[in-house]
């Protein structure tokens, strides 16, 4: 596959950063949009993202379409030099529609039909819904499809949950009869309904999970999961054929919540034309939380792999704090630029907020804005939007670029969703999501860039692939995984992976599955340990994988034997004390390590770290970086642009080492130590 280095700019109207935020001014009088323009201007914003949740004021009464407010709105931006991300407002729904059309309402697993309410919350499958927001959108691609304000259709918001309507569970059924060909003992089959005597005759005697009837089937919960995606993709295509049959050339997106559970976020990426996320991070809260930003980095990475590497826009950011989090920080001075350097580090060409002008009532009047409730611009949040917006000017050059790392991280959804409802060897605190981190971490201290992958990605492309808890192999994955390893590649994967196939049940015959003869071990039973337990890992005397003296194993210990692989280290405790605890298999031309156990974070440096130098992946920077500091990189094959972003509050030393730089917001040339502010950080071009 010929990837391209540089991408075309998100619309080709604004080869530059789109700067701006949920903008609502249908909620504020005409006196406002004003001063909204002149702050706009004041505030280097250029995007505001219109519409979202304003059904209501578009449609007030069914069929009675109301456009000249929203007409003025895009008029005004386009004179003002601003652009329209114009939004579908299937996000919310007028009362009137769920007072007529009840079957808009969910369903919830209990089968209880909601009342109207709050938002995100329609039912996927009601043809009423799916006809009442095709003529909306309609009507907003036909009246603005000329526009010269209209840059992108920010579909929706945030789709997530699901429904268990009588509808629902009809498609769910016919989802079913499509998956297992119309057979019901293939169904049987896949979902063991033997046990407990849940065996069906017919696909109408299924229902989908509840906690009033099944829902400790794990096939059936998976099926429903998958079929929550897809049919809330479905309802994605809708909305977005819709829009292409009038506006083929303006670009969709929907915004996505980083991992967010619900909803397998791979079947997004193929759909959009460029990918969305909304990003609420915490590590500036405290001295200590500065490792959080290792999983931001992670999310942002994702975002960027969902297209294969094709730049992402950061749709929300907080200004300033939240006000759905428990404690609602502020944002320390400084942290707002970090942020927003970190999302533009990992590929975001977009920097773009929740929200522009606080809301004066309802559930978000005291989510930061940035317009506060004062009105004016005299104040330290406006003042540092306004300061990103002067530095995002001077970013032109890094629009379109990317990274292609050699490393990839496995993260897959329905993997995750497998893993977190078994049963066993613990049901809380299997930390999917977490332990993939852990595994990320060496690399983001290390500057290494990295992308993310799902199962079902090229692994071809990558020179070290990395699978923690990789619990559920899907049919071919093992044999993708082999060629990949046989042809050269290195692998990594840990305990309790290569367990269940593709609808949940084990591998017989031996784990990890259908990784055992590539990784050369065979994991004969698996130990849980309470939160206090440890067990030691003793690195092997001599061995060539950085590792050194005694590790602590935590959580999840697998006991097993080597079957030709290489032991790298033993448990030193326990009955299975002398057992491997890490080893390495050459199979073909390439390695495949595994991990027995959950292990601490120094283990992960050196293993890692280890391999890192072994294969001589490229860093962003050459030498060290401090604790707390990364490095990160984007290029289009000849000029390329290093991000370094300091996330602890103290100032931090960077040795640049040999290579030269341009400070890419000064000109001024940039080599050796520099140093960056607490919560700081540089963009430099590398000479
Ligand atoms: C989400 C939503 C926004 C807003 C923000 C608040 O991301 O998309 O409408 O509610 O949260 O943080
Ligand atoms: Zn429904």
């Amino acid at each position: 596959m010929n990837l391209p280095a540089k991408y075309p700019p998100i619309s080709p109207k604004t080869p530059f950063f789109l700067h701006g935020g949920d903008y609502n001014p249908d909620q504020w009088p005409e006196d406002v949009w004003a001063e909204d323009m002149r702050l706009m201007k004041l505030a280097g914003c250029n995007a505001m993202s219109v519409g979202i949740f304003s059904w209501a004021t578009l449609e007030p009464v069914e069929g009675r379409f109301e456009f000249g407010w929203l007409d003025q709105i895009m008029d005004l931006l386009a004179k003002n030099g601003a652009f329209a991300v114009l939004a579908t407002p299937s996000g919310a729904r007028p009362a009137w529609m769920s007072q007529k059309y009840p079957q808009v309402l969910r369903v919830d697993a209990g089968r209880v039909r909601q009342l109207h309410g709050k938002r995100h919350n329609h039912c996927f499958s009601s043809p009423i819904y799916r006809e009442k927001v095709r003529i909306i959108n309609t009507k907003l691609a036909e009246r603005y499809k000329d526009h010269p304000a209209l840059i992108v259709w920010h579909v929706s918001n945030e789709y997530g949950g699901d429904c268990h309507c009588p509808l629902c569970q009809e498609a769910f059924r016919g989802w079913l009869r499509r998956r297992y060909e119309n057979d019901i003992e293939k169904l049987n089959h896949a979902w063991w309904t033997g046990f407990w005597s849940h065996r069906f005759n017919d696909f109408e005697q299924v229902e989908s999970p509840s906690p009033i009837g099944e829902d400790l089937v794990h096939g059936h919960n998976l099926d429903w999961k998958r079929f929550v995606t897809d049919q809330t993709v479905d309802f994605f295509r809708g909305e977005i054929a819709t829009l292409k049959a009038i506006t083929p050339r303006v670009p969709v997106t929907t915004n996505l919540m980083g991992v967010y559970p619900g909803l397998n976020y791979w079947k997004f990426g193929a759909v959009m034309d460029v990918v969305s996320w909304d990003h609420y991070p915490t590590y500036h809260d405290r001295p200590d939380t500065w490792l959080l930003a290792v999983s931001s980095s992670f999310l942002h990475d994702l975002n960027r792999s969902l297209k294969g590497g094709q730049p992402f826009m950061q749709m929300e950011m907080a200004p300033s704090m939240t006000n759905w989090m428990p404690i609602a920080k502020l944002k320390r001075p400084g942290v707002l630029m970090t942020e927003a350097m970190q999302a533009i580090a990992h590929g975001a060409d977009t920097i773009q907020y929740f929200q522009w002008r606080k809301s004066r009532g309802s559930s978000e009047k005291f989510h930061g804005a940035v317009v506060d409730h004062c009105g004016h611009e005299h104040n330290r949040v406006f003042g540092e939007v306004a300061e990103l917006g002067a530095v995002l000017k001077k970013l032109d050059a890094v629009i379109g670029t990317t990274t292609r790392p050699s490393v990839a991280v496995v993260y897959d959804w329905e993997n995750r969703w497998a893993l977190e409802d078994a049963k066993g060897p613990r049901t809380e605190k299997k930390d999917y999501n977490s332990t993939v981190i852990n595994h990320y971490r060496p690399f983001w201290m290390n500057g290494v860039p990295v992308d993310v992958l799902s199962e079902d990605g090229d692994f071809e492309r990558y020179k070290l692939v990395i699978a923690p808890m990789m619990y559920m192999v899907r049919k071919g994955v093992g044999e993708r995984l082999e060629k990949f390893v046989r042809e050269g590649g290195i692998f990594v994967t840990t305990y309790w992976s290569g367990i269940v196939d593709e609808s949940d049940l084990c591998f017989l015959g031996g784990f990890p599955g259908p990784l055992r003869k590539m990784l050369g071990i065979w994991a004969e039973e698996i130990d849980a340990l309470y939160e206090d337990e440890r067990v030691k890992v003793v690195a092997a005397e001599g061995n060539d994988a950085g590792l050194s003296g005694t590790y602590e194993a935590r959580t999840l210990v697998d006991v097993v034997h080597a079957e030709g692989a290489k032991v790298l280290a033993t448990f030193g405790s326990e009955f299975y004390a002398g057992r491997p605890a890490v080893t390495v298999n050459t199979y073909g031309k390439g390695k495949a390590y595994y991990i027995a156990s959950r292990n601490d974070e120094r283990f992960h440096a050196d293993l890692l770290g280890g391999l890192m130098r072994q294969m001589g992946l490229r860093r962003t920077i050459e030498g060290p970086l401090p604790e707390g500091v990364t490095a990160q990189t984007r290029s289009d094959g000849k000029r390329e642009f290093v991000f370094l972003l300091n996330f602890k509050r103290d100032a931090a030393k960077v040795n640049l080492g040999a290579a030269r730089f341009k400070d890419v917001l000064t000109g001024a040339a940039v080599g050796g130590e520099i140093e960056l502010a607490g919560n700081g950080s540089r963009v430099i071009e590398r000479a």
